[in-house]
């Protein structure tokens, strides 16, 4: 068993973000603002403020507005800086502060389990964090830290789970799981992509964040198409949590803090509304707005 820190994070970028056309013709749906930053940017912070500070991004064929977005902009900080504007200058400097971040193209995207072998050989032999884009923790939550923390103690991989209302479990993969006795994690024995409400084995739905044992690259080469066609991250889980031996077993942090989902465009909505009137300089004015909205709307 392995107990080094993790410190490398793994961000598959490089899906086509179908959901999002035509916002996504063009950039990857992880450029999409939400309220005045990047969906990704509240992820790399995720990782670097969970001690990864050594960040891989697979990206598809729209890599340049990630690159840019992380990269320093001389002229903007010149012209902040003669205007005086020390509070949007130390923004945009954060922005190209964070981390070590390193790109690799993941040439066809076959699949977010083939975007993750993708990442093999950087990551090396030791744990490491995958996280997605769709799923944005709130930074006053530690779910990343308690995730390493299992997976030092238990040796396999370790997966997030969330409860969910038992109809809508067939929006999301779902674990079927066992309890430790004594423990603040599950042990998931099978995981079911989108079952039907009355075939799932529990309403514990997984989100997009991970801390893999790298026996999982020897899995996902093994790994064959799978749903959509795909490489499949989930059929590669199913095998480490079926299999014996070193790196093997598959674990759940349940997860009950604050996080906002922006993978399709009505939870996308939510999540800017939500974190827009939490903040001290948006919220008073933009709550107070919407409840004269809702009452024009309904009246
Ligand atoms: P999704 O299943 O959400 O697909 O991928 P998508 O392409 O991003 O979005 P839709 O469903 O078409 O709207 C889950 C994660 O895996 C990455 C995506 O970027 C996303 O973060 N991914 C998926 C890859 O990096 N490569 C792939 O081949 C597929």
């Amino acid at each position: 068993m392995t107990s080094r820190p993790v410190n490398k994070a793994v961000i598959p970028v490089a899906g086509l973000g179908t959901r999002f056309l035509p916002a996504t013709k063009a950039m990857p749906k992880e450029m999409l603002p939400v309220v005045d930053k990047p969906a990704i940017q509240y992820v790399v912070e995720e990782a670097v403020n969970s001690g990864m500070p050594d960040i891989l991004m697979i990206t598809g064929r729209n890599k340049r507005s990630l690159e840019d977005h992380f990269d320093r902009v001389p002229f903007i900080e010149q012209t902040l800086e003669n205007k005086g504007d020390l509070d949007k200058l130390a923004m945009v400097r954060a922005s190209s502060d964070l981390g070590e971040i390193h790109y690799l193209r993941q040439g066809d995207p076959k699949g977010l389990g083939h975007a993750v072998l993708r990442a093999r050989q950087h990551v090396g032999n030791e744990p490491f964090a995958v996280l997605l884009g769709d799923d944005l923790i709130d930074a006053r939550e530690d779910l990343l830290e308690r995730m390493v923390e299992v997976q030092a103690r238990t040796g396999g991989s370790v997966i997030a789970l969330i409860e969910v209302d038992p109809e809508q479990i067939s929006s999301y993969g779902c674990a079927d799981i066992s309890v430790v006795e004594g423990e603040d994690y599950v042990r998931v024995n099978k995981l079911v992509e989108k079952p039907a409400a009355d075939e799932a084995p529990s309403n514990l739905a997984v989100i997009g964040r991970y801390v893999l044992h790298p026996a999982v690259f020897d899995v996902l080469e093994e790994t064959g198409p799978g749903r959509g066609g795909e490489i499949q991250l989930t059929d590669a889980l199913q095998t480490l949590a079926a299999a014996e031996g070193e790196g093997a077993g598959v674990y759940g942090v349940v997860f009950r803090g604050r996080r906002y989902d922006t993978g399709d465009k009505l939870s996308y909505l939510k999540a800017v509304v939500t974190l827009a009137s939490e903040r001290e300089d948006l919220g008073p004015e933009l709550r107070e707005w919407l409840k004269d909205f809702t009452a024009d709307a309904e009246a």
